[in-house]
């Protein structure tokens, strides 16, 4: 089977061909780039009990190793002076991390009739006050991946959940509107819902995330759509409450490479998969170009549109999570209904070097698909990039890589505007409990004691002198082996 073009430019000093100009010597960031690192409400919080994930991580089977948020988690609103510690040792200016809808509206009829939790409300107030009097600039997620357990319930995966139930669209709404509020004067950038399309496979496809349904794209798709309209509403809920902020989402996005690359079948299956997953959220709520099938087509469906004024232009920026490539075959492997291929993300037969989540490490992919977003014309920001590395023997040259990337994608005229390592300290990774370790700071389970790991110092040092060389890049040690296997 093949391997050896994909593989063969895996290095920052073979990444020129004849018709590409040559790796630059040196990359430098603008001034007032946002250099920081991110979080999500049920990943780092304790007790965050009215949620679905809560329900999920706390029912036998769905964790790796039977790990629950509580008791061992990193218990961040009462670490927030450690964590914001953390950040400022290492010269980090801004923080993503994520309100839970769930704690603020604990009830259905809390929402209802908007009593929120004052003890919530001054938690996430506190943050935002306390991230301020450091210098820090905070950017705050709506929704990743947890709703409110009154409106997804795990017990029922038959039935309609989380983006499903009738009226979430406007529940969502009314949400925004009601935090940008809330806190606009303390917030300038906002991230509507983190990652649609993972939500998709995690919930719809692969069954590890609520509501736990196995292979169903009919309703995984459904889902995609309501989200697509549900971040327009929150957009326009944010713009009415906090006009001045920056609004987007956070798209995952990945590069997509044939399976097998003699296989025409292989490349067209890759070319589809990809547009699912980058281009269709991204063409729906900036273009306003609706591709209600998702066939590539704005012909096929009677709901296809484009251009369509209630859809295009919600985005101030485009936020990018990027992580790793992706293999795509037509016929080796689970076949996912709909769009007809099987999808290789970990443990792939490719010679690239893996993390401890069994991804391959392939920072040029940041380069490729910031190229891809680029045509769209919009500030970019980095939202989520980083890696599962426990023993921290292969984070250091993965950030200068990245980074390495990002700065070359500004030379070619990239608007970006920041970058935030995923992530700040160790947390629960979904499925995967705490076995991932994707922090810069490691904490103790009981103590919740922060230790940056020394990686974390090649970031501090990046940021400091807003560049990354090629040179310093070339002089560091090859990447480690995975300490341990969390797949
Ligand atoms: C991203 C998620 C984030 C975290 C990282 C490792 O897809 O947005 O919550 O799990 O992966």
């Amino acid at each position: 089977m093949r391997r050896n073009a994909l593989v063969a430019c895996l290095c920052v000093a073979c990444s020129s061909t004849p018709d590409t100009p040559p790796a630059p010597a040196v990359v430098t960031f603008p001034a007032n780039f946002l250099w920081g690192s991110s979080t999500a409400a049920f990943q780092v919080e304790a007790s965050d009990t009215h949620t679905d994930w809560y329900h999920w991580a706390n029912t036998p089977g769905k964790i790796k190793n039977g790990d629950t948020p509580d008791p061992k988690g990193p218990d961040a609103l009462n670490n927030i002076d450690a964590d914001i510690g953390l950040m400022t040792s290492t010269h980090q200016n801004a923080y993503r991390f994520s309100i839970e809808w769930g704690r603020i509206y604990p009830t259905a009829d809390t929402f209802t009739n908007d009593t929120p939790d004052q003890v919530a409300l001054d938690a996430y107030s506190l943050v935002l006050s306390k991230l301020k009097a450091a210098g820090i600039t905070p950017m705050v997620t709506l929704h990743h991946f947890a709703f409110p357990d009154w409106l997804s319930d795990v017990t029922q995966p038959s039935q309609p959940q989380g983006w499903e139930r009738t009226g979430v669209v406007d529940q969502f709404k009314t949400f925004c509107g009601r935090m940008a509020k809330y806190f606009g004067s303390q917030v300038d950038w906002w991230v509507t819902i983190n990652e649609p399309l993972n939500l998709v496979v995690g919930g719809y496809v692969q069954g590890s995330f609520p509501p736990g349904v196995l292979l169903d794209l009919t309703r995984g798709l459904n889902v995609a759509r309501t989200e697509a309209l549900a971040h327009v509403a929150c957009f326009d809920a944010i713009k009415q409450n906090d006009p001045t902020s920056m609004v987007s989402w956070a798209e995952h996005m990945r590069t997509f490479h044939p399976y097998d690359e003699t296989d025409p079948d292989d490349t067209t299956a890759a070319n589809r998969v990809r547009y699912i997953f980058n281009d269709w959220f991204i063409n729906s709520v900036v273009k306003g170009d609706w591709d209600d099938d998702l066939d590539g087509t704005y012909t096929s469906s009677p709901n296809d549109k484009q251009a369509d004024a209630s859809l295009k232009g919600r985005a101030d920026y485009l936020g990018i999570n990027y992580y790793s490539d992706t293999l795509v075959s037509a016929s080796k492997g689970v076949i996912i209904p709909v769009i007809n291929a099987a999808i290789y993300q970990a443990g792939m037969p490719t010679t690239r070097p893996k993390t401890d989540f069994a991804w391959d490490i392939y920072a040029e992919g940041l380069g490729t698909v910031l190229d891809e977003v680029k045509p769209y014309g919009l500030p970019v920001v980095i939202t989520e990039n980083g890696i599962a590395d426990s023993g921290d023997v292969m984070r250091a040259r993965f950030i200068a890589e990245h980074l390495y990337q990002a700065g070359w994608a500004i030379q070619r005229g990239v608007d970006l505007r920041g970058y935030f390592h995923w992530a700040l300290v160790d947390n629960f990774e979904w499925a995967n409990g705490f076995c991932p370790k994707f922090g810069l700071a490691s904490y103790d389970p009981t103590t919740k004691a922060r230790t940056l790991r020394p990686s974390a110092q090649t970031y501090a040092t990046i940021i400091q002198s807003a560049s990354v060389k090629k040179a310093d890049i070339d002089a560091m040690p090859a990447y480690g082996a995975p300490a341990v296997t969390c797949q």
